[in-house]
């Protein structure tokens, strides 16, 4: 099938390549049944790339992601490259990515699907239903703030620094994107900072504020101080529809609300540019978890968060919300069958592989289609 659809693959390392693959067969499937066709090339980046090239992300790589119409990565990272400077190490090349390719609009959905209510550590209650959208800022903040680094101060003393920064622009613009999804699902955003000690949290509600009031009067926006809403991420979860915060906080709240759907092997993520004159916007897609390196190589991982941001390509960056929807409602379908990865195992269910996981999502695809 002929396809403008250009994917790059970084598999990355542990059990990113275990993920991916799951991915990949989804992708032919797809080509198979006529449904979508893509041009698929592969690359490495993180430890991977470190061994072959010294550097985490090549610059090579780099310009592959950048004329993609999307890049789909797996996981980065690992105890065998802990010991390498800062600059080498594997996250590095993750953050180059989300950094050089403007990605500043980081969107991490926490849905509960219903058979998996009670793999959560909370009530059945308190889960049961939820869906609520982080819109963590990517490209700002303290991740990438000047100055930053360990000095020496002579003495026997060392001084670590890293700067929390946020302009404006950045500001607004990751607001807009939290509103724009706002509107199309219940309508509320909640902002989240500590502007009660951080004058770049001050202007952080400012700025949504100013955004909401001019562009925005008819979303319901409220504020909350980023300590505050981890309690309630574990108190009342179903309050929040869409959240919107800084690269550190949502960093954190979104492992948090990661947990409350039952394990981290869940939940999807997409990264987004902004749009250019033809609506096109550069994007990365990674499940939310990292390389698991205890569990990488034993066709143990759970490749559903994989496969979810697979289906928010689908939806975000080719328009193809029904494929998107059949895949969403094939991966339902297999979990209401009682499939169950090991983190996600419960009583009286299948302990199934990575692999078996994939068979079981392609029968169910095949039943859908036919
Ligand atoms: C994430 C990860 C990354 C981050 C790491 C791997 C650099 O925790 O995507 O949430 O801190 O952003
Ligand atoms: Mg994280």
């Amino acid at each position: 099938m002929a396809s403008n659809r250009k994917v790059l693959m970084l598999p990355g390392d542990g059990i990113g390549p275990e993920v991916v693959g799951q991915v990949k067969r989804v992708m032919d499937w797809m080509e198979k049944r006529g449904l979508a066709g893509f041009e698929v090339t592969e690359d490495l980046v993180g430890g991977a790339a470190y061994d072959v090239h010294g550097t985490p992300l090549a610059d090579s790589t780099l310009e592959a992601a950048m004329a993609s119409d999307a890049v789909l990565l797996g996981a980065v990272g690992g105890p065998k490259w802990d010991a390498l400077p800062f600059e080498a190490k594997p996250e590095r090349g993750l953050l180059r990515l989300r950094k050089e390719m403007e990605l500043f609009a980081n969107l991490r959905p926490a849905l509960v699907f219903d058979a998996l209510v009670d793999a959560s550590t909370l009530k059945p209650e308190i889960v049961r239903g939820l869906d609520i959208m982080i819109v963590r800022e990517l490209t700002g903040g303290i991740y990438f703030g000047e100055p930053r680094g360990i000095e020496d101060l002579g003495w026997g003393e060392r001084k670590g620094i890293n700067t929390q920064v946020y302009t404006t622009t950045e500001i607004r613009r990751v607001a807009r994107v939290a509103f724009d999804l706002a509107l199309k699902r219940g309508g509320r955003v909640c902002s989240c900072e500590k502007a009660n000690v951080m004058e770049s949290g001050v202007l952080w509600r400012e700025e949504v504020q100013k955004v909401h009031d001019d562009e925005y009067p008819e979303i319901e926006l409220s504020h909350m101080y980023a300590d505050n809403a981890a309690m309630q991420l574990v108190r009342d979860p179903k309050q929040f529809d869409v959240i919107v915060t800084d690269n550190l906080f949502g960093d954190i709240l979104s492992d948090e609300a990661a947990m409350l759907t039952g394990s981290l092997g869940m939940l999807p993520s997409a990264s987004l540019g902004a749009e250019d004159e033809d609506g096109r916007r550069r994007a990365m897609y990674e499940p939310v978890h990292g390389s698991a390196p205890d569990i990488a190589g034993k066709d143990m991982a759970n490749p559903l968060a994989t496969l979810l941001s697979f289906s928010m390509m689908l939806r975000y960056s080719f328009a193809m919300g029904d494929e998107a929807d059949l895949l969403d409602g094939a991966i339902r379908k297999v979990l209401d069958g009682g499939m169950r990865t090991a983190d996600i195992m419960q009583k009286g269910k299948a302990r199934v592989s990575t692999t078996v996981m994939g068979d079981a999502l392609l029968d169910e695809l095949d039943r859908r289609a036919a």
